[in-house]
């Protein structure tokens, strides 16, 4: 555990921010931004927000002490996130929520980024050389697409039940006032410095004026706080309407981007159908297209479920073996048919067909590797730097939501005056048909650049019930990894019994068709990894890629929850 003691003597007092002081009310938050620390588990009977970051962590708790449910804790924890996890916490990108509320109702709502109006199929191939510039879609303005955050919040206002006033002023008294970075994002920023000066037209408050960032700087956020406040007093239009879109418009025209005030006003976030299914008596409710998780979710669990998992062991080589051949074929349909369903019929019922699932494994060999090369995707007939948090509240509604600005602090642009940076998400279409993207996913048809297109995803926010109550919630960052992530996390409760916190922290694999190799983490065993290279795997050790957060409910009321040690996640609840 991380406790920043080291900085206490930093600290000018405790800050007590009112979180009312917008309407008066005058509830008293008890949140220290010059003083916090990491809590990596806990058990609960009430209510836990688990997240990235322990300030957003505590006023998502501490909204939820307030009356507010798990969607007030989600937007007041999303709000925070903006301001103290500027990597990937935004109002400039965009994510996903699946929500299961009390009464039974679900929720799967899409505020994913869009493609400009005057994005074009070939916008990033070079006309000389006809390759796709990466560099292009991967940073500063032309890597931005439409955000989707701020609607997405304004969307899920509908199930809240606290004034937006008192949601948001703790994210805006935080950038205010300050906050101290942790060690962790004073080296992160200090990394990104280069690009940060790169990819600017205006000095970002992110680049330290003198030398550099260490643990116990305060970052101070003045032109978001005021971003903040248009938002917190005209509501979405103080984001796409009016002073901070002429702020966005302005950055594009001096960077040569191509978003406009038409398309930041006709952005709408979407209420999708979720993807539900059963696996061995859970039910699993995810993310559906333009997310690719819910489906390889379903597809992957289906594939296993007629197999005996738990009897081959945890990362035994059989059982890793047998996920990577799931794996594989998923991510191979995932390359063919997944994309914006508003733009490309994805075949999602003929994705999911049992018979169609059983004939995709039917050459599958326990004793050796297949090859990528000769696993196509299936022909179907038929009559698609992020960060997650999980919450639950003491009535039992559940929030699962990942959002995402896509790389690490996105395009790395920050919208000069407005104090908030802007995704990269462009770059998860196929820029070019099939050429990978900064995951190494590939794609053609079914996720090419439209105007006006939401860009494949791979988040895959989800909540899992038992007899039709919660029973988990998990999700996590990590690209094309996330499926992966979510995937196993599943099993590792249901099929290998494990509790919250191994299920989040145990090593994690990943196989995604192309390339055809098994990322591991550096802590996965070394035996295991000797027995697949004998069947004929590559095997590539990987940097921790996971950062779960993961909520799970014990004996109907009771719960645990983790947060994953690979980051300064961390965990509040009551
Ligand atoms: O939507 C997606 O699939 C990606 N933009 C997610 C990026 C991500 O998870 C980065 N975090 N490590």
């Amino acid at each position: 555990m991380v406790v920043f003691k080291k900085i206490a003597f930093l600290s000018f007092s405790v800050l007590f921010i009112n979180s009312s002081s917008a309407q008066g009310i005058g509830k008293k938050l008890k949140i220290n931004p010059f003083r916090y620390e990491i809590e990596k588990n806990l058990a609960g009977n009430n209510g836990a927000v688990v997240c990235a970051h322990p300030l957003a962590a505590q006023v998502g708790v501490d909204i939820l002490r307030q009356g507010g449910n798990a969607i007030d804790a989600a937007i007041a924890t999303q709000l925070v996130l903006a301001v103290v996890y500027p990597g990937a916490g935004n109002i400039g990108g965009g994510g996903f929520m699946v929500a299961r509320m009390s009464d039974g109702k679900t929720i799967a709502l899409d505020f994913r980024e869009t493609a400009p109006a005057a994005a074009t199929e070939d916008m990033y191939i070079n006309k000389k050389t006809g390759k796709a510039n990466a560099n292009l879609s991967q940073n500063g303005h032309l890597a931005a697409g439409v955000p989707g955050t701020v609607a997405g919040i304004f969307a899920s206002m509908k199930y809240a039940k606290l004034p937006f006033k008192t949601l948001i002023q703790p994210a805006i008294d935080i950038a205010e006032k300050g906050f101290v970075l942790s060690e962790r994002e004073a080296n992160n920023l200090d990394s990104t410095k280069k690009a940060f000066d790169r990819n600017n037209t205006t000095l970002p408050v992110f680049i330290k004026k003198k030398g550099w960032w260490k643990a116990g700087d305060t970052l101070i956020q003045k032109d978001l706080a005021n971003t903040l406040k248009r938002i917190r007093d005209q509501g979405a239009k103080g984001f796409y309407e009016g002073e901070t879109a002429k702020l966005i418009v302005n950055e594009m025209e001096r960077g040569a981007g191509i978003i406009t005030l038409n398309d930041l006003k006709n952005y709408k976030a979407k209420e999708r159908v979720a993807i539900a299914f059963d696996y061995k008596g859970y039910q699993i409710i995810t993310m559906p297209p333009p997310s690719s998780g819910g489906i390889l979710i379903d597809q992957m669990l289906k594939m296993l479920e007629q197999r005996p998992l738990a009897a081959y062991g945890f990362l035994t080589a059989k059982s890793v073996q047998l996920i990577t051949e799931v794996e594989r074929r998923a991510y191979a349909d995932r390359a063919e048919h997944l994309g914006d369903p508003d733009f490309y019929k994805v075949p999602i019922k003929g994705m999911v067909n049992p018979t169609y699932l059983t004939d995709r494994m039917a050459d599958y060999d326990s004793t050796k590797a297949s090859k990528s090369s000769d696993v196509k995707a299936g022909m179907i007939k038929e009559s698609e730097q992020t960060t997650h948090m999980s919450i639950i509240d003491k009535d039992g509604n559940c929030v699962s939501l990942t959002t995402t600005l896509n790389g690490s602090y996105g395009s790395k642009t920050v919208v000069g005056g407005a104090g908030f940076l802007l995704n990269n998400e462009m770059d998860d279409f196929s820029a070019q048909a099939g050429v990978p993207n900064m995951y190494g996913a590939i794609g053609g048809v079914a996720n090419a650049i439209a105007p006006g297109k939401r860009m494949l995803s791979s988040m895959s926010p989800t909540i899992v019930l038992k007899d039709g109550k919660p029973f988990m919630v998990v999700g996590t960052p990590g690209g094309t990894t996330i499926i992966t992530s979510v995937l196993q996390s599943i099993i590792d409760v249901v099929d290998y019994g494990m509790n919250a916190k191994d299920a989040v922290n145990k090593p994690k694999f990943h196989h995604q068709w192309q390339p055809d190799e098994i990322y591991v983490e550096n802590d996965f065993p070394q035996d295991v990894r000797q027995q697949l290279q004998a069947m004929g795997y590559k095997i590539v050790e990987r940097g921790a890629w996971s950062r779960t957060e993961m909520i799970k409910v014990i004996g109907g009321k009771k719960f645990e929850a983790a947060a994953d040690t690979r980051g300064d996640d961390s965990v509040a609840g009551y």
